[in-house]
């Protein structure tokens, strides 16, 4: 096959690639957002690569004590959710040294200033100027390499995430200049419409993994804590419930969520409760919620109780990612001009 048809078939195949840094239990925003996304990709993508960033997550990690916890935390939550190993690559970055190897190939085309300027570095180094090591800086090199070991086309991300993915374009542009095209430009996919899930103390601001306990329910919540976080989430002063996202945005959340667990519309909702007061709705709502998620607490529970099998499903992840990494790793040595020796 000529160099250019064999670019143009790696370019007109859907290679998908998402990844998340193990950093603890996930929680709704997770729940309604990047994860019914992923599973959409699994369906339409030709490869769908699901990396656990654990070598990422060690740039702010300050105890190694719970990488271990969460990496397992987040391959039960990818696994019970319904990503497929037998259709999906699930594994963890740490067990393809490969992005280690690409990482370094790449950051030779990574200025220096052009990665100062990265927003989220920006912030991680004012907010912990003692962590301000090379790892950060290096985050979406790192990241680039990730995507690029697989020649991803599409990478699902949230908007936050859209800095990175634009350096890491970047960096795949550079390295194509510099030893010849060898890597497809990676687009984001944003599913606009995902409707974003607030905060429940605070709906001024998206749930998150930052904020205390009760603002969010998190995957892994009993049905108790789950029935008591909502009965204590903010509302707005007015009373009616009704859709508002501007004067009612606690009563318009809740909905929200309501209505994404049942498959109701909001219209429907909102007749329904006319009249009622928030408390009905809260406990009906929670009702909702809990059964909602059992099916995928029952799954997750399986699979915590047997770790090994969860290990040797990413194991096999990892030999399968490799397969496709070292094809790419051969090529770019030889891009690079290394003796080939
Ligand atoms: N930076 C991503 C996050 O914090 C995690 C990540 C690492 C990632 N490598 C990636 C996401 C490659 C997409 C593609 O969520």
């Amino acid at each position: 096959m000529k160099k250019e048809d064999k670019i143009k078939e790696a370019e007109s195949k859907n290679i998908i690639l998402t990844g998340m840094r193990p950093t603890g239990v996930l929680h709704l925003g997770h729940y309604f957002g990047v994860v019914p996304e992923i599973l959409r990709m699994q369906k339409i993508a030709d490869t769908l690569l699901v990396m656990i960033a654990d070598v990422h997550a060690l740039t702010t990690l300050e105890d190694s004590a719970n990488l271990k916890k969460n990496s397992l935390i987040l391959a039960n939550t990818y696994l019970a959710s319904g990503i497929d190993p037998e259709k999906s690559i699930i594994f963890t970055q740490s067990q393809v040294p490969e992005h280690a190897e690409l990482s370094i190939l790449l950051s030779m085309v990574s200025p220096v200033p052009m990665l100062e300027l990265n927003p989220t570095y920006k912030e991680m180094r004012e907010d912990h100027p003692k962590n301000n090591n090379l790892g950060l800086l290096a985050y979406p090199v790192m990241q680039a390499a990730d995507i690029l070991l697989y020649k991803a086309t599409g990478v699902p991300i949230g908007k936050d995430q859209l800095p990175h993915l634009e350096l890491a374009r970047e960096i795949a542009r550079r390295f194509n200049a510099r030893v010849g095209k060898i890597f497809p430009v990676p687009k984001p996919l944003i599913q606009e419409e995902t409707k974003k899930i607030l905060s429940l103390q605070n709906p001024e601001k998206k749930m998150s993994k930052s904020h205390e306990e009760k603002s969010r329910i998190s995957l892994l919540d009993s049905p108790d804590m789950i029935r008591s976080k909502f009965k204590v989430a903010v509302t707005d002063s007015e009373t009616e419930i009704g859709f508002d996202e501007e004067n009612k945005p606690a009563i318009s959340n809740l909905l929200t969520i309501y209505s994404l667990f049942s498959g109701r519309s909001i219209a429907e909702l909102e007749k329904e409760y006319e009249g009622k007061n928030y408390a009905v709705f809260k406990k009906d709502l929670a009702e909702v919620a809990v059964e909602s998620l059992s099916p995928f607490h029952e799954k997750y529970k399986e699979l915590e109780a047997d770790p090994e099998r969860v290990k040797s499903i990413l194991r096999n992840g990892a030999q399968k990612a490799r397969e496709i990494a070292a094809k790419t790793m051969a090529e770019v040595q030889e891009k690079v001009g290394f003796l080939d020796c």
